[in-house]
């Protein structure tokens, strides 16, 4: 009897095994010709070098995360992905039931995650919040929280640590602008929301919380259930988070009609004709945050650090504002618009900063083919937008910092430029984010000559982290009046 059990064991043992090895280990055949990406856990500038050295020969390579999957690193295979949405459909959360990553995403599918026909639904509540002729409102938020910042920073004389000031920007832009409320973060560091944030995402062994790569790999949450100090703190952020989350979401009771919360909690009655369930609706609450503020951040520290490393870029962007919108005059909707010179340094700080270093994964619904590479029905794919901004072929010098790229009638593939990404699922938040940004920046230049502090290094310095990009580098701020 003993035999038997143990022999029953034995044979589920190595079922077991060859199951984990066939599903997650084993390099499928049609993929085993590509070179693979170092794995997760290497520091995150190596992975990218090495992507940006494959993409100099090869369209593609292969990477780990729990099972083998496809990068695209060309623009010509990257548009086929991005614009068959229904072919390549968003991957699966790999995040399910009480895992952080779940958590801290409001347990639902938003609709950066979620596949084509949720996403309809999704997108046919928040577009009104996103119209063009909507967005245009917040030039008045935007230009009155550029000067709290302002004041905030002139109070400073040592070399500000950009991207923390400009995440308080662009968290009280989008609290207010999107759901009446108003953070109080440029005033107040410490304010609860942002501060639970920081906790969960900046902080951690690795300075990479929540988005830790152990927690990539590791399936089924399993970390997360460990008894450790690290567990527990997290698990208590996020319990307060999920709280702040449900208080963000009723802000929809008393803010605008046509903003953000108040749409997303409308959806929500019932009868609604694209109803959303009240997890869909933390998710993307929890989304928005994330995506809203973090990334604009990022663009306008890397782009404050190139015009602090080019002083003479910064002097003609300077001479621009003064010309289309005066020295000290607030920018206006139409006069922002007219920022060519400005434009094109964000687009160029986009291209070898993108806060957004690899797009969303997608995955394959059918055997289907990439130019000279086939792929099964399931295999994950991703597009590097870091190695599309880099190749030489679309960008020659592509290292070199040259914003007069954006002017020229260069012939580019039109998809080797895309810090929103690009196709049916481009990013929603771009007029808004874009406006927000050249807004700040006229500004900030209106005001202060930037520069690099004393012996700083000549390259941008960013995080080493997974998930979005995060700008250390500092820049000195000298008043122009003095
Ligand atoms: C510089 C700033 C920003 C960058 C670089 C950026 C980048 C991106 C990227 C790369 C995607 C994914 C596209 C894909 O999966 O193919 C995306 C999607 C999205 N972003 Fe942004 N984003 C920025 C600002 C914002 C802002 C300010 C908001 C909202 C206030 C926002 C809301 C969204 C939403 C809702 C989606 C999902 C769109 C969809 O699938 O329908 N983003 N963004």
């Amino acid at each position: 009897m003993l035999l038997y059990i143990l022999g029953s064991l034995g044979f589920a043992l190595i079922g077991f095994i060859f199951y984990v090895w066939y599903n997650f280990i084993r390099v499928p055949p049609e993929l085993a010709h590509l070179p693979a990406l170092p794995p997760l856990w290497v520091s995150q500038s190596e992975r990218h070098r090495v992507t940006r050295e494959i993409a100099k020969t090869q369209p593609f390579a292969r990477q780990w995360i729990r099972n083998w999957g496809v990068v695209v690193l060309h623009p010509e295979p990257a548009k086929i992905v991005e614009t068959n949405a229904s072919l390549y459909e968003k991957a699966p959360s790999r995040f399910s039931g009480r895992s952080f990553i779940s958590q801290f995403l409001g347990f639902g599918y938003n609709v950066v995650g979620v596949q084509t026909e949720d996403w309809k639904r999704h997108r046919a509540v928040i577009n009104p919040a996103f119209d063009p002729a909507y967005i245009r409102n917040f030039t008045n938020i935007f230009n009155s929280e550029a000067d709290k910042l302002l004041a905030e920073l002139s109070k400073i004389d040592t070399p500000v640590h950009a991207h923390d000031w400009l995440q308080r920007f662009t968290l009280d832009c989008l609290g207010i602008a999107c759901f009446g409320f108003d953070f109080g973060s440029i005033t107040n560091p410490n304010n609860e929301f942002a501060a639970v944030y920081h906790r969960l995402v900046d902080q951690g062994p690795s300075a990479a919380g929540i988005f830790a790569p152990k927690r990539f790999l590791v399936p089924f949450g399993l970390l997360d259930i460990l008894p450790t100090e690290e567990n527990r703190r997290m698990q208590k952020d996020l319990n307060d988070w999920t709280r702040l989350l449900d208080r963000m979401v009723k802000f929809g009771e008393t803010s605008q009609d046509s903003d953000l919360a108040a749409l997303l909690l409308k959806a929500n009655s019932p009868g609604a004709p694209n109803y959303l369930s009240m997890e869909e609706i933390r998710s993307d609450v929890a989304v928005f945050f994330l995506a809203g503020h973090e990334t604009s951040a990022t663009s306008v520290a890397s782009t404050m650090w190139y015009l602090a490393r080019y002083p003479e870029v910064q002097q003609r962007a300077y001479d621009e504002i003064v010309k289309v919108v005066g020295k000290h005059e607030e920018p206006t909707f139409q006069a922002q618009q007219e920022l060519q010179y400005l434009t094109n340094i964000i687009s160029e700080a986009n291209r070898l900063t993108p806060p957004v270093r690899v797009l969303p994964q997608r995955v394959a619904m059918q055997d289907t083919e990439l130019p000279g590479l086939k792929l099964k029905k399931g295999t994950h794919v991703s597009v590097s937008i870091e190695s599309l901004h880099h190749l030489e072929r679309e960008w020659p010098n592509s290292d070199e910092f040259n914003p007069d790229r954006f002017s020229s009638e260069a012939h580019r593939h039109p998809f080797s430029w895309q810090p929103f990404g690009a196709g049916p699922r481009v990013c929603l938040g771009r007029p808004f984010s874009v406006l927000e940004q050249r807004i700040v920046l006229v500004k900030l230049l209106q005001k202060f000559r930037l520069g690099l502090p004393e012996g700083a290094p000549q390259h941008i310095q960013v995080a080493d982290r997974p998930g979005l990009l995060r700008v250390e580098s500092r820049v000195t701020i000298h008043s122009r009046e003095a």
